[in-house]
């Protein structure tokens, strides 16, 4: 018998109006000059000016140059507004790629070097070794889960390529998860993160990797993402359905520590090549996959489908999937959104050099991509 590591450390707050407790919180620690980091976009809407009103009494600036997939510079330019703030502390206040850039302002405001430095894979990477910035994170999306998770992905500033920054240094310490942010979501930003989410749960799920506490919550995140996601994209207003999916989401990113598998890696090329939504490249992706997949963990499928309520048993998931897709507004395929065979080669080459699919049920060959991408086109 192997020894395992198992850890699940991140405290979270989570319900409705969970971000009003981020004062306090920050008061208890002694801290009084929070930097908000945060996208652009989500800089210019009421939801950001109405969270600033619950830090009455902190002495609050704003970075808001995250926007597109995030990259080193932005990092770099908010450990710069961090350090021109005079901030003992840093609030992560958006989607996935706002949370992602706020982790790692806090280590380049406090480390040598540049951001890229820092990627596990640089060939003389740097190690973190000051104490951090206290650093909370909010949600403002329901589908990466990047506030609970260790590691944060920028691209380079040139080639656009992913780097990962691994560390559970980076991990906030403690999220405030609180479903009334993501009341103002669209119908298709709520169904592409939702199925991001879903994908979390069923891949990790799908894992052969020992991870039992892993394999629960995605089981149990599944069946929540999958009866609640409908509801999230039709009725925009329901908090409950929000909630499910905040929780679904999050319960997601706790699962996928124990590892993801080949739907990830075709959409980490999706995303490199063709600039695709990461949550609609998965959903372009899941039933392909999960087709082929589905001989190598036949068990697994009756599970799912059981905690999904889906009638028929294991055979009849990924149908019901491909109908799920279609109701939350997800439709056609690969060539209706921009990827054309010319791209094959260069989307089978970056899936392959993932590391994703060495966790796939099914080994996952370039040849496999190969036929995975063309019956997915
Ligand atoms: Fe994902």
């Amino acid at each position: 018998m192997s020894i395992h590591g198992f850890s699940f450390p991140t405290p979270i707050q989570f319900g409705a109006g969970a971000r009003r407790r981020v004062a306090d919180h920050l008061r208890s620690q002694g801290l009084k000059r929070p930097l908000i980091v945060t996208d652009k976009a989500l800089a210019a809407l009421p939801v950001l000016a109405e969270f600033r009103t619950h830090l009455e009494g902190l002495d609050v600036a704003v970075f808001s140059g995250v926007h597109g997939n995030p990259t080193c510079s932005q990092v770099m330019d908010g450990a710069v507004a961090f350090k021109a703030h005079g901030a003992d502390c840093v609030i992560g206040f958006g989607g996935g790629a706002a949370l992602d850039v706020s982790k790692l302002v806090g280590v380049a405001a406090t480390h040598e070097g540049d951001i890229l430095e820092y990627v596990w894979d640089h060939p003389q990477v740097r190690a973190i070794t000051q104490p951090l910035p206290y650093f909370v994170a909010l949600p403002t999306t329901s589908g990466t889960g990047s506030e609970v998770g260790r590691s944060s992905v920028v691209s380079e500033n040139d080639t656009h390529l992913k780097r990962v920054v691994f560390s559970p240094r980076i991990l906030a310490r403690c999220v405030f998860a609180d479903p009334e942010l993501t009341l103002g979501l669209p119908a298709h930003v709520t169904a592409a993160t939702g199925m991001d989410a879903l994908t979390h749960n069923i891949e990790s799920y799908l894992s052969p990797a020992y991870h039992p506490l892993c394999d629960g919550i995605a089981l149990e995140g599944t069946r929540i993402a999958a009866a609640a996601l409908l509801t999230a994209v039709k009725e925009p207003g329901n908090l409950q359905a929000r909630s499910d999916m905040m929780m679904a989401s999050m319960m997601g990113a706790i699962a996928f520590q124990k590892d993801l598998g080949a739907v990830h890696s075709c959409a980490h090329a999706l995303g490199a090549v063709c600039d695709l939504h990461h949550g609609l490249a998965n959903a372009l992706m899941i039933d392909t996959v999960l087709a082929w997949n589905h001989e190598a963990a036949q068990a697994k499928f009756e599970e799912l489908a059981h905690v999904c309520g889906v009638p028929g048993g294991g055979k009849a998931f990924v149908p019901w999937l491909i109908e799920l897709k279609h109701r939350v507004g997800i439709t056609g395929r690969l060539k209706d959104h921009g990827v054309t065979a010319a791209h094959l080669p260069r989307l089978v080459e970056i899936a392959t050099a993932d590391i994703c699919h060495q966790t796939n049920p099914r080994p996952c060959t370039a040849a496999d991509f190969q036929k995975l991408f063309e019956a997915a086109l």
